[in-house]
């Protein structure tokens, strides 16, 4: 359950990702504090919780609620303990499948961008977020750009939120609708060509360029039908 609903987000010895790195966390952590704050993070956040509030801070989003029951939760903190027990040390965790097929950045690019539909019939990722080099005006404004993704979080990091893109605004739309491996392993490529390429040019200047041309065509219209209305008044004026 933590490989599947927290690793996007969530490291065990490796690092803060999206989130903290859950390791010790138990031994921090009051016990029922963590279940209750794994099961509704978004209340306990919304109680104004201190520790909850620091995080935010820190973290600069909100972990989501994902649903959990109470017992689901009780497990996932089990499993924590386990891990920060001293006992031999388990394994360190794989990260999370990074073995998924090789992506194409133009094929990602049309999913990005809707020119191609998603398998599972989730929306474009256009409509919520901003991308370097796809659609002449910029995506939506909703979500975070997303050029530097890959620079942010890495590949590890990118390829487990793209399996499972539990962001709160997000859920509702990919929660019963992921990418397959395919796209996800497209949009990955894509993320590692823009990281390279930089944040993307405001379209400010060829909006002002349009806007200009716009008011040149509409003053040139004006102008036209203007002096037809004049002509035509002054003229049986003057005959007269
Ligand atoms: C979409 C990303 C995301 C997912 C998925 C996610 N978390 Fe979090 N989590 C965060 C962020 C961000 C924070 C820090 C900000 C906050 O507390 O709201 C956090 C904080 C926490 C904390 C508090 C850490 C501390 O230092 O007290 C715990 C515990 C936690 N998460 C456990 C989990 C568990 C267990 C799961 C899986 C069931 C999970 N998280 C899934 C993003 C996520
Ligand atoms: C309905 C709007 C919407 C759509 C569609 C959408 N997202 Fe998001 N996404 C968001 C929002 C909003 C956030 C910020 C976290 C939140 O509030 O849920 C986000 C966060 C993310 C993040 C984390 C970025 C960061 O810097 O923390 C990634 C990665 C992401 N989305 C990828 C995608 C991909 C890939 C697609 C298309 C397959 C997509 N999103 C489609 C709204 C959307």
């Amino acid at each position: 359950m933590f490989q599947e609903k927290c690793a996007g987000c969530h490291t065990i010895g490796g690092g803060d990702r999206v989130g903290p790195d859950m390791e010790g966390v138990t031994a921090l952590r009051d016990r029922d504090w963590l279940v209750r704050f794994i099961v509704e993070p978004d209340r306990v956040i919304a109680e104004g919780d201190p520790i909850a509030a620091a995080l935010l801070e820190q973290f600069g989003m909100p972990m989501p609620n994902l649903g959990l029951t109470e017992a689901q939760a009780d497990a996932i903190v089990v499993y924590l303990e386990a891990q920060a027990g001293d006992a031999p040390a388990p394994p360190p965790e794989p990260p999370v499948s990074v073995t998924a097929p090789t992506g194409d950045p133009d094929i990602g690019r049309d999913l990005f961008s809707g020119a191609s539909r998603l398998a599972n019939g989730g929306a474009a990722c256009i409509a919520c977020h901003d991308i370097a080099g796809v659609g002449a005006l910029g995506g939506g404004a909703l979500g975070p750009d997303l050029t530097q993704t890959h620079a942010k979080f890495g590949a590890d990091g990118t390829a487990a939120m793209l399996a499972n893109l539990s962001f709160p605004t997000m859920i509702p739309i990919f929660g019963t609708r992921p990418l397959t491996p395919e796209e996800q392993a497209h949009l990955a490529a894509l993320f590692q060509q823009t990281a390279e390429v930089g944040p993307p040019a405001q379209p400010v200047g060829q909006l002002a360029l349009a806007a200009a041309a716009g008011a040149a065509l509409l003053f040139g219209v004006m102008h036209l039908l203007w002096r037809r209305r004049l002509t035509a008044v002054r003229r049986p004026l003057v005959k007269g």
